[in-house]
């Protein structure tokens, strides 16, 4: 093991588990997070069990096939498989015998705002039959501050000498493989003692090579670990809906966003990453866990603390408002009856996700107003038409385009950014162009005859 944070130990002791590679490892879940984390563990070297509950995913999985679009996922899957080190069940009696069992479910807002700890509590109680002395369970879910110390005291009640601890992941989709094998850091939520010092040494095998090559790791206690991760994405939605009520005002005062993230984003301690002004956020993560943080903090008797993230959540929602304003004015008031083009549908680029896309609620709502859209996305049109079926699905820019009396840029793809304006002013039938991810050339497209609208410019 190399120089750094790899050889801190807490307390200063040496812990006595030591794995050499590969360790064994369980992923309990294969949605977003467990599926491209056992496919990675697996690439580290590790020998992995991943199980699910849906007999259709562990039957594409197992056969080589990533459930949803992913880059790199399908390759080190492959791999994997034919090395042999990971294997695919819904056997939950399969675990048996791993070092290190990884919780990755999801937990979904439920009906309250909060999240929902079904899938959480059925994994942990289903594992338990399974576990031993001296294994490691080690979350990686989302979950509600206070979640972990309360599962720790099932595990170790259940099964005395085993161990939960908290490790949460922060991959972005798109680069969940590399993320996943190389993080920006570590974070371990372990309790005090000699188990937590146990703990920290497992992981740091499970991690060898990202530690080896100076990952940052901190070790933190069990609320720590959860209000990291949470916060984290809290703070990333605020950065968002900051720039995008800059937008807000800056459609009033006349002002760029775009230019004034750009001169804000020099200053070192504000950073120019996060502050595109669009449509604001949506996806599996950032929508569901600030309700689920406010519900959390309402809970704990601390709810003014996050009050504003009632604003962060009203700010990025209005975004789809205004553009779907946006979309009757430039129409001269009304949608019904006109041919809309919809670029992207996915909530973000290199995605086919579409849980709670602004794209995708732009499309519908623009056809419940009576709009004819023809919708086009690279990657997310199997997805959307499993939520949308109404819409009508194109295969093609061109084919969204043609005879378009407007055209919505909605996802900042950049099949869309490089599309040439000149070649898109030929098919459409009006050239007016709204940019909401402020991601095209908008010289270009001015110069090739389109009236241009961005997002706060
Ligand atoms: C996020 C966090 O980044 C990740 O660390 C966490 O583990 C899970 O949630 P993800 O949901 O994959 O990851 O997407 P992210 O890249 O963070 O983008 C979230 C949304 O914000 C997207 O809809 C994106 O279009 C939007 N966004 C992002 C903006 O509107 N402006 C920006 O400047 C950045």
């Amino acid at each position: 093991m190399g120089r750094g944070p790899a050889l801190t130990r807490r307390g200063g002791s040496s812990g006595r588990t030591r794995y050499r590679l590969p360790v064994r490892i369980s992923v309990i879940g294969c949605g977003y997070l467990g599926a491209v984390h056992a496919a990675s563990m697996a690439k580290l070297g590790h020998d992995v069990v991943a199980v699910d509950v849906d007999p259709g995913k562990i039957e594409r999985l197992a056969a080589g096939e990533a459930p949803f679009f992913e880059p790199g996922l399908p390759e080190i899957l492959t791999e994997a498989l034919g090395s042999g080190r990971i294997r695919f069940t819904t056997d939950m009696a399969e675990v048996a015998g791993a070092q290190v069992h990884f919780l990755a479910v999801g937990t979904p807002q439920g009906p309250t705002g909060a999240a929902d700890l079904t899938y959480v509590d059925a994994a942990v109680t289903s594992l338990l039959p399974h576990l031993s002395a001296g294994e490691f369970v080690v979350g990686k879910s989302t979950v509600p501050v206070g979640t972990a110390a309360r599962l720790a005291a099932q595990v170790s009640e259940a099964v005395p000498g085993a161990t939960l601890v908290w490790n949460p992941e922060f991959l972005r989709e798109g680069f969940a493989v590399q993320d996943t094998i190389s993080p920006d850091r570590f974070v371990y939520g372990v309790p005090d003692g000699e188990d937590g010092e146990r703990a920290v040494a497992a992981l740091d095998e499970v991690y060898a090579e990202a530690l080896a090559a100076g990952t940052p790791r901190l070790v933190v206690n069990l609320p720590t670990a959860e209000l990291v991760k949470i916060s984290a994405n809290a703070f990333l939605a605020t950065k968002i809906s900051f720039i995008n009520a800059m937008a807000e005002i800056s459609e009033v005062a006349g002002a760029d966003v775009t230019a004034l993230a750009d001169a804000i984003g020099h200053d070192a301690r504000i950073g120019r990453k996060f502050l595109n002004a669009g449509l604001g956020f949506g996806g599996g993560c950032l929508p569901k866990d600030i309700r689920a943080f406010q519900a959390r903090a309402d809970e704990l008797g601390v709810g003014e603390s996050l009050a504003f993230l009632a604003d962060v959540d009203a700010i990025n929602l209005r975004r789809r408002d205004h553009v779907v304003e946006l979309a009757q004015e430039v129409l001269g008031g009304a949608v019904a009856g006109r041919r809309v083009a919809v670029l992207g549908l996915a909530f973000k680029p290199n995605s086919d996700d579409v849980r709670d896309s602004p794209a995708l609620d732009i499309a519908a709502r623009l056809l419940g107003l009576g709009a004819s859209v023809a919708a086009y996305d690279p990657e997310a049109v199997a997805t959307a038409r499993r939520v949308h079926p109404e819409l009508d699905y194109v295969e093609s820019v061109a084919d969204a385009l043609r005879d378009a009396e407007l055209v919505l840029v909605l996802t900042e793809w950049e099949e869309f950014r490089r599309f040439d304006p000149a070649e898109a002013a030929a098919l459409v039938a009006n050239p007016v162009v709204v940019d909401g991810r402020n991601c095209l050339d908008r010289d270009a497209w001015t110069a090739a005859g389109f009236t241009y609208r961005g997002m706060g410019r």
